[in-house]
């Protein structure tokens, strides 16, 4: 039996996306009505952290709680891991004994030679290229709040980073217009440009691309590993900045999103993020809901 890994959203169908987003809306509703549902009794979650995180370790972490499951942490520091084990040696031990591992790393190669290895199911919670379960909490806050996005545009504004992939492959998956606006030399990676290419525009000017946006969406302007450019990083995206004034360049009842971490006063000013277009709060609080819809939909048959 093959065995079914989420490395990127692409692993996903459109049908199969769309469904996960609703199961993800019901279960929010089941666990706000206090119904006890543990699909994961006696599974184990085994989570690989090579990058800090607060709400992927979290959310996986409770989600498994509230399926009757476990989770581990596993930080590179503690284990052989960290200490030049191979990784093909290490996918092999670990799933044959945990039921489902999600690592978060560094270089993609990683992740897709672990899940080589891997006899259970591979959950990406971050890689360089792409960060695959945060597009599941993002449509889910999209659709909880507006409906369906298909032929909706969004505007992401900032480093063509990891999450941009993501919003890349959401856009072909779920039929949205993707303007990205970016600083000359931070545009997403070619290769994710090629595969989007019928569902994305990259406008230089972020004004332009926040028109007739329905929502807007940012990201830190140096993201884990890249430290060490953040000052260089701060000059050439100083205009990509969304604020209010960038705000009002998208449709009067555009949202805003923001992954988080968020750092105000640079990618986001103070009022955008802490006001009444963000729904920042509701779309972390839904990587729980999303990632228990992923965890059932690769676990329960
Ligand atoms: N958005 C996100 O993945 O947050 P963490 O880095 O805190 O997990
Ligand atoms: N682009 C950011 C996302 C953090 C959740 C990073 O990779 O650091």
């Amino acid at each position: 039996m093959t065995v079914r890994h989420f490395l990127t959203l692409t692993d996903l169908d459109s049908n199969e996306y769309k469904q996960l987003l609703n199961r993800a809306i019901e279960l929010k509703a089941m666990q706000r009505n206090g119904e006890i549902y543990e699909p994961l009794k006696n599974k184990v979650l085994a989570m690989i952290f090579e990058k800090s995180s607060t709400r992927t370790r979290v959310s996986f972490e409770t989600g498994m709680a509230h399926f009757g499951g476990h989770a581990l942490f596993l930080s590179p520091r503690d284990t052989q891991l960290g200490r030049g084990e191979p990784i093909e040696d290490s996918a092999r031990v670990l799933s044959s004994m945990a039921d489902c591992i999600m690592v978060r790393t560094f270089e993609h190669e990683k992740i897709e030679l672990f899940a080589q290895y891997s006899s259970v199911p591979v959950i990406n919670g971050l890689t360089d290229d792409v960060h695959p379960c945060q597009l599941l909490a993002d449509m889910q806050t999209y659709i909880e709040h507006r409906g369906d996005i298909q032929g909706k545009t969004v505007t992401w504004v900032g480093d063509g980073n990891n999450m941009c992939h993501s919003y890349m492959h959401a856009a072909k998956l779920l039929d949205f217009k993707l303007n990205i606006t970016c600083p000359q030399g931070y545009e997403p990676a070619q290769a994710f440009i090629d595969e989007a290419n019928s569902h994305i525009e990259l406008i230089a000017d972020p004004k332009e691309a926040c028109e007739n946006s329905d929502l807007v969406v940012t990201d830190v302007w140096a993201s884990m590993g890249q430290e060490e450019e953040q000052e260089l990083r701060i000059k050439a995206f100083e205009p990509y900045q969304v604020n209010a004034d960038l705000m009002k360049a998208a449709k009067t009842d555009a949202l805003f999103m923001h992954c988080l971490p968020a750092h105000r006063g640079e990618e986001v000013s103070a009022d955008v993020i802490d006001g009444k277009q963000s729904v920042a709060w509701d779309e972390a609080e839904n990587r729980l809901h999303a990632q228990k819809a992923l965890l059932e939909f690769l676990l329960v048959s």
